[in-house]
């Protein structure tokens, strides 16, 4: 039976941690120039209705490396754009491909395609999560600590949908999660309740991001605004203000605390240059991981 990546949920607490070490293995591998994995007979397909650098190219290029063949659309150049139904376009895409991954808007289109298709859907950003984010991060911090036994993570800024994501890895990892926003822009609760009644009991959400900061081992924070909310984007910058991830943050936190950023970055904004660019910064090796870790689930869900 295929499977879909659209939500962490969709994976069990084996099965993440299987994926974290296949990762592992195939990123020293590839690093070593060993034997890889060969896949030269797969395509997939990649239907991206935003922006993106890190999940399109880090996709294509996990695609390539396995010896397959990636195909990027929007859904302009498809008859989408003349409303072809989303089921009808899954059931024809799943005549040619081995696999699609998927950017839009609302979580529903996901959930249309996956259950229309014959292959495996991989949500790559709805408007509610960001799953192989929050999945190649726990693979980061895997890689910086050796393991993810008692990880403490504080999520500081919108409770959006890569915080969502992170709700949900805390409902099958049961590490302890630390929410801070401002007033009207917490995270959804349904998805905190459903994750409290799964392994979720260490979730906490705290106005003050000092408190979310204080025994943290991880800051993450991403935009104020995400995609499809640049209207807000001024409004939002006054209420975010105290919630930025900058020095004087910091010392609140412990002196070797890692700061996440899923990227892109509105620098100045949501995160200060010296902390970004600073010695706690892991941004770059969590844009890097985005890749090995989407090897991995490719060669997976492939098969
Ligand atoms: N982090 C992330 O998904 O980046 P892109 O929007 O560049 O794909
Ligand atoms: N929350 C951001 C993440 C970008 C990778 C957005 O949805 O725009």
């Amino acid at each position: 039976m295929k499977r879909d990546l659209l939500t962490i949920l969709d994976l069990s607490r084996d099965e993440i941690f299987y994926l974290l070490e296949l990762a592992k293995t195939l990123k020293r591998k590839w690093k070593e120039g060993e034997k890889f994995p060969d896949y030269s007979k797969k395509t997939v397909g990649l239907l991206f209705e935003k922006p993106s650098t890190r999940t399109r190219i880090s996709f294509e290029v996990a695609i390539y490396r396995l010896g397959g063949h990636a195909i990027y659309m929007t859904p302009r150049d498809t008859q989408l754009s003349r409303d072809e139904t989303l089921a009808d376009t899954a059931k024809v895409l799943s005549r040619y491909l081995d696999g699609l991954v998927v950017r839009t808007f609302g979580h529903n289109v996901v959930e249309e395609l996956a259950h229309n298709s014959t292959i495996p859907v991989i949500n790559g950003l709805t408007d509610t999560f960001h799953p192989c984010q929050v999945l190649s991060d726990l693979f980061t911090l895997m890689e910086k600590r050796g393991n993810l036994e008692n990880l403490k993570v504080a999520w500081v800024g919108d409770g959006n949908n890569v915080a969502h994501s992170w709700i949900n890895a805390a409902a099958r990892l049961g590490f302890t999660l630390w929410i801070s926003c401002p007033e009207g822009y917490w995270p959804d609760e349904k998805i905190i309740e459903n994750a409290r009644n799964l392994e979720g009991k260490n979730i906490f959400l705290v106005s003050d991001p000092r408190e979310a900061v204080a025994d943290a081992e991880v800051i993450n924070t991403d935009v104020w605004a995400s995609m499809g909310q640049e209207a807000e984007a001024e409004k939002r910058k006054e209420i975010f203000r105290p919630y930025q991830v900058n020095g004087e943050l910091l010392k609140h936190a412990p002196s070797d605390v890692y700061v996440m950023h899923c990227l892109p970055a509105h620098r100045g904004e949501e995160i200060t240059d010296d902390v970004m660019d600073g010695a706690n910064s892991i941004v770059f090796d969590q844009a890097e991981n985005r890749l090995h870790f989407q090897i991995a689930l490719l060669a997976w869900l492939l098969g």
